[in-house]
């Protein structure tokens, strides 16, 4: 039998709705665009992602998120301790994975507001992991989902530009290359494929 490494998409919704009364917020709407941007390139992606895996690690990229406001790298690492506790190490790994697109820690845009130790964690982990089409998928469609529905992922960079002050050059350009990336792996407009146009 095959280990599961990441919930079925019942457990995943169940896992997502159970945690939204905890932190009230436009973060769950925009979980549940990402994934059906995930689930959307998923399937026009000539069999290279799986629609249901890409789903359920896009739903469940900022859970935690459950566990409090405001916390940016805490909400990495308590959605990565959360689901590894709960046994579904790949959807563990992209908790942390998805804000790091260029690898490198100092391009991450939000607060430096973890406790001792805690940055540092993260940092190991980024530099020791390998990424994966899975990792790279949700980056993408971190970008591509807003909490209303589907945006231009300039639009979305641009407005974390104004929230956060500024938008390292290097994640921009990371971020417009992960478009290319999957465009080119579907081989149509990524616009048409996430907003579920037939081909
Ligand atoms: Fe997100």
């Amino acid at each position: 039998m095959h280990e599961k490494r990441y919930p079925s998409v019942r457990e995943a919704e169940e896992l997502l709705a159970e945690a939204e009364p905890h932190n009230p917020g436009p973060w769950a709407a925009h979980s549940r665009h990402v994934a059906l941007c995930a689930e959307k390139i998923a399937r026009a992606s000539g069999g290279r992602l799986d629609p249901e895996k890409a789903y359920v690690l896009g739903l469940l990229h900022d859970i935690g998120r459950r566990f409090g406001k405001g916390q940016h790298i805490g909400h990495m690492l308590c959605g990565y301790r959360y689901l590894m506790d709960l046994g579904y190490p790949d959807a563990a790994k992209i908790c942390l994975t998805h804000s790091y697109n260029t690898k490198r820690p100092g391009d991450d845009i939000g607060k430096h507001d973890g406790l001792p130790g805690e940055e540092e964690e993260i940092d190991a982990f980024i530099a020791a992991c390998e990424y994966d089409d899975y990792d790279r998928l949700i980056q993408l469609c971190d970008c591509l989902g807003g909490a209303e529905g589907v945006m231009k992922i300039e639009d979305r960079m641009e407005g974390v530009r104004q929230r956060y002050g500024q938008y390292p050059q290097a994640k921009w350009d990371a971020n417009v290359a992960l478009f290319a990336y999957f465009e080119a792996m579907c081989g149509r407009d990524l616009y048409a494929v996430v907003r579920g146009e037939e081909a």
